[in-house]
């Protein structure tokens, strides 16, 4: 049975014939207390969903739709470790890797915890003699400088957290520089090769499959770097300047990764939710093996409310809730991810992934085609960054896109420089008052501010635009963990109601197949009567530019 043929499905329908489709913000406002009505918190994070287009009725009919979804029961299976991800018939086990030490969890026989504990200490050792200097590479001297080289899932997080986390490096005798390489045209990696010692360089070889193309052809690139300006035995440069992260610990020792130097993984870790993993080692590296453990309390945190708050408190679950509403209802398909702090540049790119190779789905797990729009389209930037962009179209274009506002409640207070401090403070509560402002302009329009006259059209604000707002205690590992859980757990609850896969990510397979053989066509020069017309078009001027340069 479709989603849509269920009680709560049709009765939010008729919440929206019966005037919800067309209600402006400004209106809902004049609700008492609509702040404490829609204010939750949990882990740290308080969230503001009262800037959104629904009412306390709204609310509860999202619910009932929950539950006849099975929401409640779906989470405990997640978190149980049964087979949610139907199509690869296997758990999405996250949530273990960030279990305490004392916790229980056997999953098919298996004590999970066990196992991730071990690697965690492995992963602590790999990082202490990093961090002391005791890591040294072929020619004797420390390494300085740690490059990851992995793409998708095996780049983004630890980007986005090693980025997120910059003020929390620890004071370290012995300096470690994490760098990040991902791009498989090599622009990424040419230009660290153009600067950095290799000496006293160390790749992560960081790959869920040990098969992406991207990251492998990268690892060439890094090896016969190191190999050409090192010389001797290949077999030594492996042992002393490779690391590999993988679930696949055959492939790793075939491209030579010395055992001692792999950490291992789980095929119940799906690619963007292994930032938990050892796939962390560089956050680990930055910021000292005792924040990453900080990182994994804080999303532990969030497991614990997730999996004990009732549906109306949940933040993960309200959260998904919205989106349903935006995305299945209001007909709002485009949603931005607004951070005011630029720490959390990285923050968009990451929910992307997240949020679009998770539900960007069109077939149930019943195997029928959707009847209903799935993921919106996610995208973002730091907010006072977008402000100077495209708010304009958010403000007066004809799009309607649901925000996310982030922002920390604390910022700068151990600066000890004072008069520093007070301006970096200074700095944070203009931002502050620009998050506020915006979402409040979205919400209100022209009502936002008080006019004696009537201002021209192209002057106008309509408002309605509906947005979130995520405040956050202070940005501190703890904290970036619940946050980085609660959309995981956000996403998973949305493809639970659309009834759909969101652990696989099929959708990407076709296109690196095809990229195999065009490759093979372009390298060998034969075979482009197979193609399309624009291919060959296309292939042919690459062919002729190549020839005349
Ligand atoms: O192509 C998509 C994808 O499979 C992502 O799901 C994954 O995060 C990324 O590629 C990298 O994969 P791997 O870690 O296996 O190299």
């Amino acid at each position: 049975m479709s989603i849509r043929e269920t009680q709560a499905w049709q009765a939010l329908e008729q919440q929206l014939e019966g005037g919800m489709r067309d209600v402006h913000l400004k209106t809902l406002f004049q609700q008492p207390s609509r702040f404490e009505t829609f204010a939750l918190e949990a882990a740290g994070i308080h969230l503001d969903l009262s800037k959104q287009r629904w009412t306390p009725e709204v609310r509860d009919q999202l619910i009932a739709l929950a539950e006849e979804a099975r929401v409640p029961e779906a989470i405990q299976r997640l978190l149980r470790g049964e087979r949610v991800n139907q199509t690869e018939d296997r758990p999405a086990l996250h949530s273990a890797l960030r279990l305490p030490r004392e916790a229980k969890l056997e999953v098919e026989g298996v004590d999970v915890v066990g196992e991730v504990h071990a690697t965690l200490d492995k992963m602590e050792t790999l990082v202490g003699k990093l961090l002391q200097g005791q890591w040294r590479g072929a020619t004797g001297k420390p390494i300085t400088d740690v490059v990851n080289l992995g793409v998708g899932g095996s780049d983004l997080g630890p980007l986005m957290v090693t980025s997120a986390l910059a003020d929390f490096e620890p004071d370290h005798a012995h300096e470690v520089a994490t760098h990040f390489a991902s791009t498989m045209d090599g622009s990424q990696l040419a230009d660290f090769l153009g600067w950095l010692n290799p000496e006293t360089t160390l790749f992560i070889l960081s790959s869920k499959s040990f098969g992406t193309i991207d990251t492998l052809s990268n690892a060439s690139t890094a090896l016969d770097w190191i190999a050409s300006r090192l010389g001797g035995d290949e077999k030594l440069i492996k042992r002393f300047h490779f690391v590999g992260v993988s679930t696949k610990p055959d492939k790793m020792s075939e491209w030579g990764i010395d055992p001692a130097n792999q950490l291992l993984f789980w095929d119940w870790v799906g690619g963007r939710y292994s930032l938990w993993s050892a796939i962390g080692l560089p956050i680990a590296i930055r910021v000292g093996m005792d924040n990453f453990r900080r990182l994994l309390a804080g999303a532990h945190a969030m497991d614990e409310h997730f999996r004990t708050a009732p549906l109306a408190e949940n933040l993960p679950v309200q959260l998904a809730l919205i989106g349903i509403w935006n995305v299945n209802f209001l007909d709002i398909r485009s949603h931005a991810v607004l951070p005011y702090d630029g720490r959390l540049k990285h923050l968009p790119g990451y929910f992307q992934q997240l949020e679009m190779e998770s539900n960007g789905k069109s077939v149930t797990n019943d195997d029928a085609v959707v009847d209903y729009s799935t993921c919106p389209v996610i995208w973002g930037e730091i907010g006072p960054n977008g402000q100077h962009a495209f708010y304009q179209l958010l403000h007066q274009g004809t799009q309607p896109v649901a925000c996310d506002f982030l922002a920390p409640i604390n910022r700068y207070n151990d600066v000890e420089d004072v008069r520093f401090r007070d301006d970096l403070m200074a700095q944070h509560r203009l931002a502050l008052a620009n998050c506020f402002a915006q979402s409040r302009v979205l919400m209100l329009g022209d009502d936002a501010i008080k006019s004696e006259s009537t201002p021209p059209s192209y002057k106008r604000y309509r408002g309605n635009q509906p947005s979130t707002t995520m405040l956050f205690d202070s940005l501190n590992p703890a904290t970036l963990g619940a946050l980085i859980a609660l959309y995981e757990h956000k996403v998973f609850v949305q493809g639970v109601i659309w009834n759909i896969d969101s652990f696989d990510q099929w959708g990407v397979e076709l296109g690196k197949k095809i990229a195999t053989e065009t490759e093979e066509i372009i390298a060998t020069h034969s075979g482009l009567e197979t193609l399309d017309d624009s291919s060959r078009g296309l292939i042919e001027a690459i062919w002729r530019g190549q020839q005349q340069a």
